[in-house]
């Protein structure tokens, strides 16, 4: 679990993260959505500690990330998977040399012990067959993929994923918020993507921070995202086509079924004068 307490951002007097209070649980997918600049990737460099908050703080399982020392950040760190926004790999090592990466940076393991274990990581994203392959010559979708396969490689507590599914078709986008679903309950992880996608967040998002101007504005369950009494949570919702067009069929099923309930209750009342 990592808390988040009155966490506050700014960048040379511009406020970016207002004094943000959030909580996010083990084994559960949590997002944090909001639109362009509202300070989202801010929030997860704060939280993973690439960048230092004005003020707040930061608890890992009750260890506070703020004023921890070197020692104990490198070791809170190995236990950190992050997904950057583009897959960020490395051109020149093959698909499984990606994946071993972290196990030479950050593990005693044999090199015998790192194979096999970024072997298990490429298997569990359906990766085995490209192994051998560079960068270069898979698709974007698999590039996510080795990217996820290498952010659990050391089996971390913790993961962060920007953006994930950015520049990929709907298809592939869903194929990866499943395979972070599903790792992140297989492997009981705390796990905190960072969208603007409403597809993800109906697909995966069990707990949804909606963000704006740097404020929290609106926490909650995905099922109560379309529904919610939030103007700016609303507006953000259905600036999507697709979703404003779901809202408009409800409303027009909804006056259907005013109608054929009005309907019904003439028919009542005309079959009590006939009686
Ligand atoms: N290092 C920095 N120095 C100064 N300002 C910054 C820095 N990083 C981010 N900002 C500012 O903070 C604000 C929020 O940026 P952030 O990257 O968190 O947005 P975001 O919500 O992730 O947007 P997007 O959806 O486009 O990725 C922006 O106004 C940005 O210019
Ligand atoms: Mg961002």
């Amino acid at each position: 679990m990592i808390e988040v307490k009155n966490l506050s951002k700014e960048f040379e007097g511009e406020i970016v993260l207002n004094n943000i209070d959030a909580t996010f649980q083990k084994g559960v997918v949590n997002i944090i959505i909001g639109k362009s600049g509202s300070g989202k990737s801010v929030m997860l460099k704060c939280l993973v500690g690439l960048i230092p908050p004005t003020s707040g703080e930061i608890f890992y399982d009750g260890r506070n990330l703020i004023g921890m020392r070197a020692g104990e950040v490198r070791r809170l760190r190995r236990d950190i998977g992050m997904l950057f926004q583009g897959a960020a790999l490395f051109d020149s090592r093959t698909v499984l040399e990606n994946v071993m990466f972290p196990l030479e940076m950050f593990s005693r393991k044999n090199k015998r012990e790192r194979r096999k274990r970024a072997e298990f990581c490429l298997e569990r994203v359906n990766l085995s067959h490209a192994a051998d392959l560079l960068p270069s010559e898979i698709s974007g979708g698999m590039k996510k993929r080795v990217a996820i396969a290498r952010a659990i490689v050391l089996n971390p507590k913790y993961l962060f994923c920007d953006e994930p599914n950015s520049g990929l078709d709907p298809k592939t986008a869903q194929m990866i918020d499943e395979l972070i679903y599903d790792i992140t309950t297989d492997f009981s992880i705390t796990t905190i993507v960072v969208s603007h996608d409403m597809n993800s967040v109906i697909n995966i998002g069990d707990n949804v921070i909606f963000i704006n101007e740097g404020i929290k504005e609106w926490e909650g369950a995905k099922t109560e995202v379309m529904n919610a009494e939030n103007e700016k949570l609303h507006d953000f919702v259905f600036a999507s086509d697709l979703f404003k067009k779901i809202k408009e069929a409800e409303g027009i099923i909804a006056e259907d079924e005013k109608v054929v309930a009005a309907k019904a209750e003439e028919g009542k009342k005309s079959d009590k004068i006939i009686n």
